[in-house]
């Protein structure tokens, strides 16, 4: 055990160092503004990834697998080789189709709905989100979003029970199914196909259209029925991010009551 321990550092120590070679020898030029402490930085973010647990290593996404060829800044065709299922949901979603559709990427300067200044002209692609050596979820979760999104809804999430619940179970690699963050509900887990891990469906419009289709899919497996559609049919209780129980009565649930009385009383 000790032995293939001392062997798998020994690989990293040795790639790392020819990593740190091309970027301050012969390296592009953006790349060889890196110092030596950021590059070392780099590498301890990696180190404690679930990637270097799974020996995805730097030349995994830093190498061409066709040409060989060194790449500084990868992009997505970089994760998408293992990650087929979160890019191909990401393209279907408002932040990636504009890729799907061969036109250039999303940025908030695009928007209609507020975004941070400095976010302006910041790409969407699976790095907006992702810090790509840690590939900690938790930061994607939330503190991700609000890089970009400066909408009331957004901004007042901080404000709620939902947001409680996260803040309280400290920071895992990964939110557990107990927290509700922004992802929760617009970027839901589904079961794999192999299912010993959570599937995160990258599709951001998905549980928008229709609107009820969060209340089933998200809300439902903690709240009853009644309350989750009484809350999101609630413009206000969105707008605020869930900030009180629902106040709103959905005629429709009257009349199920009334129906199911009626065949109760016959
Ligand atoms: C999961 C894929 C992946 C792995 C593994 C990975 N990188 Fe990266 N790396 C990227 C991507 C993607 C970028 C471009 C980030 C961006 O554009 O914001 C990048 C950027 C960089 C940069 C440039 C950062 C900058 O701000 O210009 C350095 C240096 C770097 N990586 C070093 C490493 C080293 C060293 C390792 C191994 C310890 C490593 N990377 C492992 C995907 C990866
Ligand atoms: C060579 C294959 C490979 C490449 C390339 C790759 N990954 Fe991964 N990734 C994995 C494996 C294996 C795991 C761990 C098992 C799993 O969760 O599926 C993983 C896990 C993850 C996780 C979950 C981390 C956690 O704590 O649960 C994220 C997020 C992630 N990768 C993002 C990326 C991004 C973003 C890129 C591109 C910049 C990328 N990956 C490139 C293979 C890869
Ligand atoms: C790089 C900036 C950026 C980041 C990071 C980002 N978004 Fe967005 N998001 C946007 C832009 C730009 C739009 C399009 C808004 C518009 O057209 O008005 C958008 C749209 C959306 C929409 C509306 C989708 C629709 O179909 O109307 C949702 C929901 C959303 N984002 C959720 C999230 C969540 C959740 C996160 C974090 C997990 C996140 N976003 C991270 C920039 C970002
Ligand atoms: C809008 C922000 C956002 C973007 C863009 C994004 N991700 Fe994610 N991703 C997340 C969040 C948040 C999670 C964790 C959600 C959870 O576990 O509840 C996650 C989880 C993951 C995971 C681990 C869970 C799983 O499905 O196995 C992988 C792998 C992953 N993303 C890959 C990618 C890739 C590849 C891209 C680009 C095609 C990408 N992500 C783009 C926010 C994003
Ligand atoms: C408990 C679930 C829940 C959480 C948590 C949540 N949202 Fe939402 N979000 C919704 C619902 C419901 C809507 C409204 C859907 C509609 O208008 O059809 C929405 C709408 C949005 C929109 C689209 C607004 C529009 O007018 O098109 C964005 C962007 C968004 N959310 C971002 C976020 C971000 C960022 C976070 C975290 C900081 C977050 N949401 C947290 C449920 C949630
Ligand atoms: C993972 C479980 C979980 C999911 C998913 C979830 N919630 Fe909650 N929600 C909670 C918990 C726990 C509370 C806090 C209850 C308490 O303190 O009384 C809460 C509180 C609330 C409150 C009341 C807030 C307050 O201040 O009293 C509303 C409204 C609400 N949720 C709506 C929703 C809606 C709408 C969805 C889906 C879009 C949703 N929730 C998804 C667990 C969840």
């Amino acid at each position: 055990m000790k032995k293939v321990l001392a062997i798998a550092l020994s690989l990293t120590l040795s790639l790392t160092l020819s990593m740190g070679f091309c970027f301050l020898g012969n390296a592009p030029a953006q790349a060889q503004s890196m110092t030596e402490a950021e590059v070392s930085d780099i590498t301890a973010q990696w180190k404690g990834s679930a990637h270097a647990l799974a020996d995805v290593n730097c030349s995994s996404c830093h190498q061409d697998s066709e040409t060989k060829a060194f790449v500084g800044k990868p992009d997505n065709e970089s994760c998408q080789s293992c990650h087929e299922a979160e890019t191909d949901t990401f393209l279907l979603g408002k932040h990636g189709i504009r890729r799907l559709e061969g036109q250039s990427p999303l940025t908030p300067a695009k928007a209609r709905l507020p975004m941070k200044a400095e976010a302006h002209g910041q790409q969407m692609n699976c790095n907006a989100c992702h810090n790509v050596h840690s590939v900690d979820t938790y930061q994607a979760s939330v503190d991700s979003c609000l890089t970009c999104h400066n909408d009331e809804h957004s901004l007042n999430y901080k404000n709620s029970k939902h947001s409680q619940l996260f803040l309280a179970e400290g920071n895992l690699a990964r939110p557990s199914n107990a927290s509700v963050t922004c992802a929760t509900c617009h970027l839901p887990r589904e079961a794999s196909e192999s299912g010993s891990n959570a599937l995160v469906n990258h599709n951001n419009t998905y549980t928008l259209k229709p609107r009820d289709r969060m209340a089933s899919d998200v809300c439902m497996n903690c709240h009853g029925m009644e309350y989750a559609f009484n809350s999101i049919f609630d413009n206000e209780l969105v707008k605020s991010n869930f900030a009180q129980p629902p106040e709103m009565h959905l005629k429709s649930f009257d009349m199920v009551r009334v129906l199911q009385q009626k065949r109760e009383g016959n």
